[in-house]
């Protein structure tokens, strides 16, 4: 094989470490997606509790619904993984990280989809940076079967008074809007979002 073909190939691989080499890439640049690998020998299930749930208010339960492009079918085995500001705004870190948690801090977690696509978190409602120019947000990303990690949409809640009218208007509806209007629910708050993977991401077939 020609020298300049092979050159191409190693820098391609190197390129993107959220991927196996069979992975189809979707969803165009993604700083930070390689950080849903990190989950280390934790057993991935539907269900994860981010760290300081207990001792923060007001808690929070994330739960939906993953399903296929079709809108219907649900998408077992996809990889979710989440992260967000302490009631700070501060990605909290221990001093100790490696990886992306230097960035994104240890309020993170991984969960699995099951048969019928279910997931959920259980956690707390971030605070907004301290220079308040973003409103309140929760990171997230995927990784489906035979496709890199893709991020989507924040999960920002719509009484949020930082969440502008033009932040709404620009949203990218990435696997669907991210903004969210949490209920009472067993004396939780609670936020339903169901994903479709790929509606809104770039070449996704
Ligand atoms: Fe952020």
């Amino acid at each position: 094989m020609d020298n300049y073909i092979l050159v191409l190939l190693f820098l391609l691989s190197i390129s993107c470490q959220a991927q196996t080499p069979a992975d189809i890439i979707v969803g165009g640049p993604c700083e930070g997606c390689e950080a849903i690998f990190e989950s280390g020998d934790k057993k991935l299930s539907s269900i994860d509790t981010l760290p300081l749930f207990l001792e923060n208010e007001s808690k929070l339960k994330i739960t939906g619904s993953v399903f296929q492009k079709d809108g219907e079918t649900p998408a077992a085995d996809v990889i979710i993984y989440i992260y967000h500001t302490n009631r700070k705004g501060v990605y909290q870190t221990k001093g100790d990280e490696t990886g992306w948690a230097k960035r994104h801090g240890f309020i993170r977690g991984w969960v699995k989809t099951d048969a019928a696509g279910s997931y959920t978190f259980y956690t707390f409602r971030p605070g907004a940076y301290p220079s308040r120019d973003e409103p309140e947000h929760i990171h997230i990303t995927v990784k489906e079967p035979g496709k890199t990690a893709y991020y989507l949409d924040e999960y920002v809640f719509a009484d949020d008074p930082l969440l502008t009218k033009e932040k709404k208007r620009n949203s990218d509806n990435r696997s669907g809007s991210g903004i969210m209007n949490p209920v009472l629910e067993n004396g939780m708050m609670t936020i339903h979002r169901d994903l479709i993977l790929g509606l809104n991401i770039p070449d996704y077939e």
